[in-house]
């Protein structure tokens, strides 16, 4: 059983810094493989994970309009298509979505699309999803289950309104959501104000400031080989035990 687990919030608030901690996590704690989703269209998961600049999926859809299937039906060469972007790693595969349906929206397409991406995603234990700020993916509704919906927030009302904003979205779309997590995140260090309430979203964890993060991704080192001590990935380990403890492995 694939456990799908998507990281939303505010913009700059850390997310794909606790999407790639994440991943690292899960591969650390024997979840694995592990398929991380960059479904940023400004795409840097990336970055942080180690891999080369990627082959969008976005474009997919042109080339496949374009394509000549040869007796075969557009389902099979997309699928075969996504399979050739697929960046492979050890323990941790990853997929870029790229920039979304423009004003040509083929709509066949894209249902296809997330269909072949929903098979991918059953072949991995554990599959991460590194949204863009703001409610895009989760409005178009691209993905039809979640069993974890992360809302990460630094410590500011607008970064809590952000997640409590985009937790009501979901349940108004009636996406299946397992359950819906707050995180606490302070990619500012010590000028942070503290003590905004989490309302009723329960917290999965607190992320404190580390500057070995920062210095991490200047370097262009994978956030995979961060060691365990570093007090970020020591706590998104906590956030990941808490998040599957109550699950069947
Ligand atoms: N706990 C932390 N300690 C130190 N620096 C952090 C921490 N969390 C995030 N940062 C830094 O804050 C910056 C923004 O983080 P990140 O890119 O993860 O945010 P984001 O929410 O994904 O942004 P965007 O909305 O642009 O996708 C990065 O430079 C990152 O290194
Ligand atoms: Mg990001």
């Amino acid at each position: 059983m694939t456990t799908l687990i998507a990281i939303a919030g505010k913009g700059g608030v850390g997310k794909t810094t606790f999407s790639a901690l994440l991943v690292r996590a899960l591969v650390e704690s024997g979840v694995r493989p592990v398929l991380a989703v960059d479904a940023d269209p400004n795409a840097n998961l990336h970055l942080l994970l180690g891999f080369p600049p990627p082959q969008p999926l976005g474009t997919l859809r042109e080339d496949l309009l374009a394509a000549d299937s040869g007796g075969a039906s557009k389902g099979e060469v997309l699928e075969a298509m996504v399979q050739q972007r697929v960046a492979e790693g050890d323990d941790v595969d990853l997929v870029t979505m790229g920039r979304g349906e423009g004003p040509g929206c083929y709509c066949y397409v894209n249902s296809l699309l997330r269909q072949s991406l929903s098979r991918l995603a059953g072949s991995y234990r554990a599959v991460v999803v590194d949204n863009e700020a703001g409610m895009e993916h989760l409005s178009r509704r691209n993905l039809r289950r979640i069993d974890h919906l992360v809302l990460v927030a630094d410590p500011t009302p607008r970064g809590m309104g952000a997640a409590r904003t985009i937790r009501d979205l979901a349940v108004q779309l009636g996406i299946p959501v397992g359950k819906t997590w707050l995180v606490r995140n302070r990619p500012f260090g010590k000028g942070d104000r503290t003590g905004v309430p989490e309302g009723e979203i329960p917290l999965l964890g607190e992320i404190p400031y580390d500057p070995s993060l920062p210095e991490w991704e200047r370097g262009g080192r994978s956030f995979l080989d961060i060691p365990g001590s570093s007090p970020a990935a020591e706590a998104v380990g906590r956030s990941a035990r808490e998040m599957l403890g109550g699950e069947k492995r």
